[in-house]
């Protein structure tokens, strides 16, 4: 049985690409291994939110998991904050992450670029928490989309670091996991190759997104005035429409509509009709059980606190012989 670690930062309902990328994961991992899943609450400070959003952000992401068929019976679901343990590894892996090769994480430079007046800490050490997060239960696998790749690569460097270090092979590696298949990046609907929150209006469909504002959205998405020959390559903005047809459609629709791209016979507005509908369809239970569960305070309560129980005590076992191995003994 695996150990398997993995989160998602607070910033509000989830998306698309949440889903396909992490959740749906999460969901097929939860039966057959020693899972762990968190709300990356720590990592959210980053972009300072207020007290009242931070705290809104953790409940929708909670509700989002619980709706999309998350178990707290099979899995460990909680959040990143009632994990002190955590915390402390970040302190530890600090001490032996090097400048130089935190400035040149690409989601460190990309921040720096879209937010030069708020150039934290936190962001430049964004990985090592990320690795705290991963290791502190010793996982071995860890359900992400395309873009933390370069995350899991730091974090087998800390782990690796670490061992070498102290002469001891404590933490295993851990590795990006999507089945066996390559790691998910689900495109924008505004032509830009990832679906994200950060990405701008209309970009992104939420779970919890009405069925008019879905269509709104997917018939706004960016398309041009079509193929002129058969069988031409098709532009980015094109392929991603493609792609999202390809991860909620059925493959017959996408089949038909690939006929009729390479036939030159596309009409864009039918095809962004079918988008539409096969989202709503698909996002149809979730948001009637994201209803439900948001109004239960009393289940979320019960919840996080089976969650902090079960983190802890995997996590308080680690950072006890992380410190033993460290040289931290009792007097
Ligand atoms: P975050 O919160 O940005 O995204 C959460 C998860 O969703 C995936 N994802 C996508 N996958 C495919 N296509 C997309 N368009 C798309 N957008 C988002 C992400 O790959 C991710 O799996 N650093 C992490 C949170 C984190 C974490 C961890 C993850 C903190 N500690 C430890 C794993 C293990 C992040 O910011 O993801």
């Amino acid at each position: 049985m695996d150990t398997v670690v993995s989160g998602i930062r607070p910033t509000g309902n989830l998306h698309l690409g949440n889903y396909f990328g992490a959740l749906r994961n999460f969901i097929k991992m939860q039966n057959e291994n020693n899972c762990y899943f968190f709300i990356a609450d720590y990592h959210s400070l980053t972009t300072h939110p207020t007290p009242a959003d931070l705290h809104g952000n953790v409940k929708s992401v909670l509700v989002d998991y619980l709706a999309a068929g998350l178990d707290p019976e099979k899995a460990t679901l909680y959040l990143q904050s009632d994990l002190p343990e955590t915390a402390e590894l970040y302190l530890f892996l600090n001490m032996n992450a090097y400048l130089g090769e935190l400035e040149r994480v690409t989601s460190f430079k990309d921040k720096a670029r879209s937010q030069p007046d708020n150039i934290n800490a936190g962001l430049l050490t964004y990985p090592t928490l990320m690795a705290a997060d991963i290791i502190i239960h010793r996982a071995q696998k860890v359900p992400v989309g395309k873009d933390q790749e370069q995350h899991l690569e730091m974090t087998r460097t800390f782990a690796n670091r670490f061992n070498r270090l102290y002469h001891t092979e404590y933490f295993p590696e851990p590795v990006a996991y999507n089945f066996g298949e390559q790691l998910v990046k689900i495109p924008g609907l505004d032509g830009s190759t990832k679906m994200g929150k950060s990405e701008g209006e209309g970009n992104a469909i939420f779970l919890i997104d009405e069925p008019a504002v879905i269509r709104k959205k997917v018939m706004k998405a960016v398309t041009d005035s079509g193929p002129t020959e058969p069988n031409q390559p098709k532009p980015q903005a094109i392929e991603n429409i493609f792609n999202l047809m390809k991860a909620l459609s059925k493959p017959e629709t996408l089949s038909f509509f690939e006929e009729e791209y390479n036939q030159c016979r596309i009409r864009y507005g039918d095809m962004k009709k079918q988008l539409a509908e096969d989202i709503i369809i698909f996002t149809d239970p979730l948001r009637e059980k994201i209803r439900e569960i948001s109004a239960d305070e009393k289940y979320l309560h019960r919840v996080v606190r089976l969650g902090k129980e079960k983190a802890h005590e995997s996590a308080s076992k680690t950072i006890n012989e992380v410190r033993e191995i460290i040289g931290f003994k009792a007097f």
